[in-house]
């Protein structure tokens, strides 16, 4: 069995060896891919009890992948985070964060210059279908944060650096102010990468990468977007299920 623990020394190690166990794919240099959506169990007992946290045991694609689970755990370790999830889109990695987090009625901060889609979620379906409100700020300052948030904020949307216009936000002051307010921060790092910013040692909750970008080097083709944070939380978020700091 290799040691993994070996491959967590540097972001590189992380990027082109962690989480690939290659004993489990006949020992081939680059990992299959998986396109199986089943996985046989030999008895009805063993399907009944298998351990869903064992990375080396699956049942159903949508549920965990062998080949997802590679990108999930480097992600998750590039952004120093307790899990990650992969999405077959950015925005549906931002929805399934907005959505776990806020519930109905709840009250969301959000940088004015934000991913644009993710502003439409919050102001038509979010405000529209569960009454969750936005207030908009220019995030240059913390005390921007501080004096929007209410007594039913329950998230902080951060882009940093931000779409287009690259305005940056004080993560770590923004991640206080939003702790002693029992509110949870998210933030879209796709611009940074994990490379240069790990929000979460900051203090942020939840970090999201849309794979089509900077993580996978801009292409034309859209690629499984991910957002590594804690895990207690479940596919409460994470990835969407839960996800908080390790
Ligand atoms: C910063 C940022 N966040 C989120 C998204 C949404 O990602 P996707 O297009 O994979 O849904 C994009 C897409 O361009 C983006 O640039």
């Amino acid at each position: 069995m290799s040691d993994q623990s070996q491959y967590l020394k540097s972001s590189k190690l992380i990027a082109t060896h962690y989480g690939e166990e290659y004993e489990h794919y006949y020992n081939a240099i680059v990992p299959p891919i998986f396109m199986n959506s089943l996985n046989v169990f030999e008895t009805v007992d063993g399907y009944y009890d298998f351990d869903r946290q064992d990375k080396h045991t699956y049942c159903y694609g949508r549920v965990q992948n062998p080949t997802v689970r590679i990108l999930e755990d480097k992600m998750a370790a590039l952004e120093h985070g307790a899990g990650a999830m992969a999405f077959a889109s950015g925005m549906a990695a931002a929805s399934t964060a907005v959505l776990t987090v806020c519930r109905a009625g709840g009250h969301v901060i959000c940088v004015r210059n934000a991913y644009g889609p993710l502003r439409i979620l919050l102001d038509g379906y979010a405000k529209d279908h569960l009454g969750i409100t936005t207030t908009y700020v220019d995030g240059d300052r913390v005390e921007e944060f501080e004096e929007a948030l209410t007594e039913n904020t329950q998230l902080i949307v951060l882009e940093s650096p931000s779409s287009v216009v690259l305005t940056l936000q004080d993560i770590r002051g923004v991640s206080e102010a939003a702790k002693k307010a029992g509110a949870k921060v998210y933030i879209d790092n796709t611009f940074c990468t994990p490379i240069y910013q790990q929000p979460l040692d900051l203090g942020a909750d939840i970090v999201m990468h849309t794979a089509s970008s900077s993580a996978a080097s801009s292409s034309p083709r859209t690629r499984p977007s991910l957002r590594s944070s804690s895990p207690t939380g479940s596919s409460s978020a994470a990835s969407p299920g839960p996800w908080r700091r390790g």
